[in-house]
């Protein structure tokens, strides 16, 4: 499988289906054409280009039923819950967060927010969401035992590096990719200080990507 960082927090997955997860892209245009895409929360800079797509939508009841109107087929699911489409598992955790959909000027209840537990070919991708820190993150590591984790360490409207480093340890991934930082200045980040403060004192490797750039997974060796 082949994950790679398109930028904020959206990410794609390519394996036997091409997963995209939070398309809002920051600059330029979308370089793959997803069979499935998985939204987060209502956040304009999540729900990004998702009712433009029209693609098979896995969202919260709330963002599933608003992207239904506006034509997507939406799958609509909640926390703790599990879908399987086209052979990809997609189980949605918990995260603590505010979710506000935003439509022609109006704002509507967004459901809560949350993150992803992706499963395909094998290997397990965690993608937190907007969220702060939660205990609960063990139970993501004892159920989905994650070979990835995406975490948010922009600070101001999620955890910053000190909390993001915690989540690493609760979640248990041996890999971590940072996300959600340097797209604006109030969430700008030392990302470089975070990598080197998980990989001194545990055995995780941290990935700083570039936006565009992809690293290649597998359930045995995440890093080859
Ligand atoms: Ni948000
Ligand atoms: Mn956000």
């Amino acid at each position: 499988m082949r994950l790679t960082w398109l930028g904020h927090a959206c990410f794609s997955l390519v394996g036997s289906r091409t997963v995209l997860i939070d398309p809002f892209i920051p600059e330029g245009s979308l370089p793959i054409e997803p069979d499935i895409v998985a939204v987060t929360h209502a956040h304009a800079d999540h729900l990004g280009m998702t009712a433009r797509l029209k693609k098979k939508t896995v969202a919260i009841n709330e963002v599933a039923k608003y992207l239904a109107s506006k034509g997507v087929p939406a799958e609509p699911m909640n926390i703790g819950g599990s879908i399987t489409i086209d052979g990809v598992r997609f189980t949605m955790t918990p995260a603590l967060h505010s979710s506000w959909l935003e439509d022609e000027g109006m704002g509507f209840y967004g459901g809560v927010a949350a993150g992803f537990v992706i499963t395909i070919d094998g290997t397990s991708v965690y993608h937190a969401g907007d969220t702060a820190l939660f205990s609960d993150m063990q139970i993501i590591r004892d159920l989905y035992r994650p070979d990835v984790a995406l975490l948010p360490v922009g600070g101001r409207f999620t955890m910053g590096p000190d909390e993001a480093m915690v989540a690493a340890r609760y979640v248990g991934a041996p890999l971590v990719v940072p996300m959600h930082y340097d797209t604006f200045p109030a969430i700008r980040q030392d990302v470089q200080n975070f990598k080197q403060a998980i990989e001194r004192t545990t055995s995780m490797r941290v990935m700083v990507l570039s936006p565009g750039e992809s690293i290649d997974i597998s359930p045995e060796s995440p890093l080859a």
